[in-house]
């Protein structure tokens, strides 16, 4: 029905570049959907919210304070694009979105970006469960070292100061936790394109992207 191309896979995969690349291609709207379930984290970081408190995690899910302004993210007004980057944002959201209420919670959310002219829905679960009928999915692979690798040089870009073994070690743990959660564990749809990007440079994934968008 509607123009959704849906980009899923694991942390550091490249997913980002390549959504922002579709976007600017295509004009239609993006979704970085690790951009809400990283506010959630910042706000539950912020709150000091328990992770057994169902209750109190929905309610926040529900009605979170965050706005995506062009490329900023302010929660209640104030920008937390830089903080929300961390590692131990990461690892936050990446608890928080095991919990199915919460997932629940998000869902609408996350459906409403689809408008007109169309969407780039960058994510774990896109194509699975948020635009199941996507008419085109991609799901980027790479092995774990390249990922590390990947992610190391995107945070010194942004002036993080950073450890390659550490790294490498929190987007395992991330990684594992992802793919064996009950709700939405991170795997491919039945329909999706799988690239592998190991040995591929991001021009190389945008122009395999593209090839699949006008098929
Ligand atoms: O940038 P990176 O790929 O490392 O992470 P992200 O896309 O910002 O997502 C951060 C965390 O949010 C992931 O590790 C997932 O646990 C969670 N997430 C999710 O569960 N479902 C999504 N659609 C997007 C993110």
């Amino acid at each position: 029905t509607e123009a959704i191309v849906t980009v899923d896979g694991p942390s550091g995969v490249g997913k980002g570049t390549l959504a922002q690349y579709l976007c600017c291609k295509t004009g239609f709207h993006l979704l970085d959907s690790g951009a809400i379930y990283r506010s959630l984290a910042y706000g539950v970081l912020d709150q000091d919210l328990a992770l057994d408190n169902l209750p109190g995690l929905v309610e926040l899910a529900e009605n979170l304070p965050v706005e995506f302004i062009e490329t900023s993210i302010l929660y209640q007004g104030q920008d937390i694009t830089a903080k929300v980057r961390t590692e131990e944002v990461a690892a936050m959201a990446s608890k928080v979105a095991a919990i199915p209420e919460v997932r629940a919670a998000l869902l609408k959310r996350q459906k409403d970006y689809a408008q007109p002219p169309g969407l780039i829905a960058d994510g774990r679960d896109m194509g699975t469960v948020v635009f199941p009928n996507a008419p085109v999915k991609l799901f980027l692979t790479a092995s774990a070292e390249e990922r590390a690798k990947r992610r190391v040089k995107q945070l010194k870009n942004q002036g993080v100061d950073v450890n390659i073994r550490q790294i490498t070690q929190d987007i395992m743990e991330r990684d594992e936790r992802d793919r064996t959660r009950k709700t939405s564990p991170l795997v491919p749809a039945d329909d999706a394109l799988e690239i592998d990007t190991t040995d591929l440079s991001i021009d190389e994934v945008c122009k395999l992207a593209m090839d699949q968008l006008w098929k």
